[in-house]
């Protein structure tokens, strides 16, 4: 009989930076789903990668004066790094600029353009560059570019021809899916926004650019690049070989997918764009979305923008990534948002990891070694106590199945620790360093019961923390081969297993001290607050008067001008003041200019320093002058 098959994805990250510890959150959530699914002994198929095209990273790359594909290819390396740190076992990297990727964006259109699915036409209304979506309603009141309901950033005004999608003719057939499928969304309660919205009404959806270069080319009319979003949701198929004649067997071995991990941001896409482009394309839609909430530092959502994000690297340093792993998912139910904390994760690893788990392996080893029992034979008849502990174990098990399969990883979690505390309550009040000396029949036992429970706890934990239990195991003589019968094998009716004892390194080490007071953005507090004297005289501020001032073909934001400095010289200094203003504002303005800053290249151009600029809400900058004129060159102080 061929074996049950499980496709498992995680979204794919923007390749503008390296993972933080949110992006971490939805790898590891897929890991662990693709682990726990291998378990069952399920033939399993994980796929992650990053989503390369789109303005918001062509524009990325232009700020730092590198081409797209260098910009993105410069972060690959660090994605890779952190997914081997924490033992992602994907089996495939997809990146969106990956050849077979775009030849099956471009099969996938052309067929909806051969079905009647796509039209040309102009589009005129609001952008979320951040978010590459639009926005359709307009803030009556203020005539004003209205704010990303998503982001909340200002968006700005556009008038392009445009490809549609005929989404408003899918909005009957996804209502009715949603209705026959209310598992589709987890947790249910998400549903609802996705129903919502498509009630509401669904408007055609603009599916090419003009303005963007930097994309998959739309097929027979390579004027337009293929919506960024159309692009990235089209990985999940084209990874396993859709559009390629010669892979269709692998297509039809995985897809449907089983299970796509997302974050609540990006739902609507996943629960109405994407399944609108199946239905159209009669492909089968995705059995199930997984919707997880944020990672937060102080009630904010983790991201770079913002500054507030942690670097898995550096905590994978200071504790060890799989204890990661285990906070991550013990102390953040999976549909809520939860605050990143590091007392919390020090807590964890001390107390739950240390002291309950850690502790009773090493304590019953130690103890069992010390008094020759190496090998633990089979226990011929229990006592009452035991029984009652492998009963537990029973319950336990099927509790825990039970929550995984909703993909509550804390309550299975808090479930099994209960156990692990019963484990512990039973051998120590066994007293069995007296039972071995005064009853070895009675000390052979305990600790029999003990490494059995212990097995079925570490190979509940695989999925969490694989290399640990892996360790753990080995300690009691235990291999661990995820397959069909590995949970059934837990639930044995008796425990009649031989096992093995051998002293391992501490399997988790305690935190006497707290280890970082605070790793957000890796400064501490202090450091964030307070600039040092040296820091500000470090930093060589001075006057200049603009002299000439023109704007760049090759680029939509920037500006050129040669700055003049007194006796110090002219300097070419490059601004990204184009989307506000005509450069012939800025001739005969004195402004102020960071001088000592490294010279670099943007397009080909030197950068001689940078002009002080202050932003308003709306992300206007104003060019900051001293009150009145002062000599160029003069240096603030
Ligand atoms: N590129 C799109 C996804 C395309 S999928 C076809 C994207 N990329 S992303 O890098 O911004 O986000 C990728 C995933 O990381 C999303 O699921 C997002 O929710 C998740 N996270 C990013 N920051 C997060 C937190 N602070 N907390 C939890 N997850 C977060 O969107």
């Amino acid at each position: 009989m061929s074996k049950q098959t499980f496709y498992v994805t995680t979204p794919i990250y923007y390749g503008t930076a390296r993972p933080h510890v949110g992006s971490l959150y939805s790898t590891i959530i897929a890991d662990v789903v693709k682990r726990w699914q291998k378990l069952q002994g399920a033939d399993t198929y994980f796929l992650t990668g990053t989503d390369e095209h789109g303005q918001k990273i062509a524009q990325a790359a232009e700020n730092v004066g590198k081409t797209p594909q260098e910009f993105v290819d410069s972060f690959i390396a660090a994605y890779k790094e952190v997914w081997n740190l924490y033992h992602i076992d994907y089996n495939q990297f997809i990146r969106t600029t990956d050849p077979h990727h775009i030849k099956g964006v471009q099969e996938l259109i052309s067929k909806l353009v051969r079905r009647g699915d796509i039209y040309k036409a102009t589009y005129e209304g609001w952008y979320c560059t951040p978010c590459e979506t639009h926005v359709t309603q307009m803030d009556k009141t203020t005539k004003k570019s209205p704010l990303c309901p998503s982001c909340g950033r200002q968006t700005v005004a556009i008038a392009e021809e445009s490809y549609f999608f005929k989404l408003s003719a899918y909005a009957d057939r996804l209502l009715q899916f949603y209705k026959e499928h209310p598992d589709f969304v987890l947790p249910s309660e998400r549903i609802n926004e996705v129903t919502s919205f498509v009630e509401s009404g669904l408007k055609d959806l603009s599916i090419s650019r003009t303005t963007v270069s930097w994309g998959v080319p739309f097929p027979n009319d390579p004027e337009h690049v293929v919506y960024v979003w159309v692009d990235a949701l089209c990985n999940y198929i084209t990874a396993i070989g859709y559009g390629d004649p010669q892979k269709k067997e692998l297509f039809e071995k995985w897809w449907p997918a089983n299970l796509h991990v997302l974050g609540k941001d990006i739902i609507r896409f996943h629960a109405v764009y994407w399944p609108a482009f199946l239905m159209a394309a009669e492909l089968p839609l995705p059995k199930q979305l997984l919707v997880h909430g944020w990672i937060q530092i102080d009630k904010q959502k983790m991201s770079k923008s913002r500054g507030n994000v942690v670097d898995p690297v550096e905590l994978a340093k200071l504790y060890d990534a799989e204890s990661v792993r285990y906070y991550l998912m013990r102390q953040i139910p999976v549909n809520t948002d939860g605050d990143y904390s590091t007392g919390d994760l020090e807590h964890r690893i001390t107390s739950d990891l240390a002291n309950d788990l850690g502790n009773l392996l090493n304590r019953m080893v130690v103890l069992a070694t010390k008094h020759q029992l190496d090998e633990v034979a089979p226990v011929d008849s229990w006592s009452e106590q035991a029984l009652a502990l492998h009963r537990e174990a029973q319950i336990v098990i099927e509790a825990y199945q039970e929550h995984m399969k909703q993909y509550e990883f804390h309550l299975a979690l808090a479930r099994l620790w209960k156990f692990i505390n019963q484990v512990n309550a039973y051998f120590h009040g066994q007293e069995p360093w007296k039972l071995a000396k005064q009853n070895s029949e009675q000390f052979h036992q305990v600790v029999s019961a003990t490494c059995h429970s212990l097995r079925m706890i570490a190979v509940l934990l695989w999925p969490i923390m694989p290399e640990k239990m892996i360790a753990l195991l080995n300690s009691i003589g235990v291999a661990i081969e995820p397959g069909s019968d590995t949970i059934q094998s837990l639930k044995l009716t008796i425990w009649d297993q031989r096992f093995v004892l051998k002293r391992i390194p501490t399997l988790f080490q305690k935190l006497e001290e707290p280890k970082e007071k605070k790793m957000v953005g890796s400064e501490t507090q202090e450091e964030k607050t307070y600039a040092t004297i040296d820091d500000v005289i470090k930093v060589e501020l001075r006057v200049g008067t603009i002299t000439e001032a023109q704007s760049i073909s090759e680029s939509k934001k920037l500006l050129k001008f040669q700055v003049d400095f007194g006796e110090l010289g002219t300097r070419q200094i490059l601004a990204g003041l184009r989307a506000w203003y005509e450069p012939d504002e800025f001739i005969g303005k004195q402004g102020i200019f960071i001088f000592n800053l490294k010279p670099r290249k943007m397009l080909g151009m030197e950068s001689q320093g940078m002009m002080l600029v202050a932003q308003d809400k709306e992300g206007r900058p104003s060019m900051v002058s001293p009150v009145s004129v002062v000599p160029n060159g003069t240096r603030l102080s």
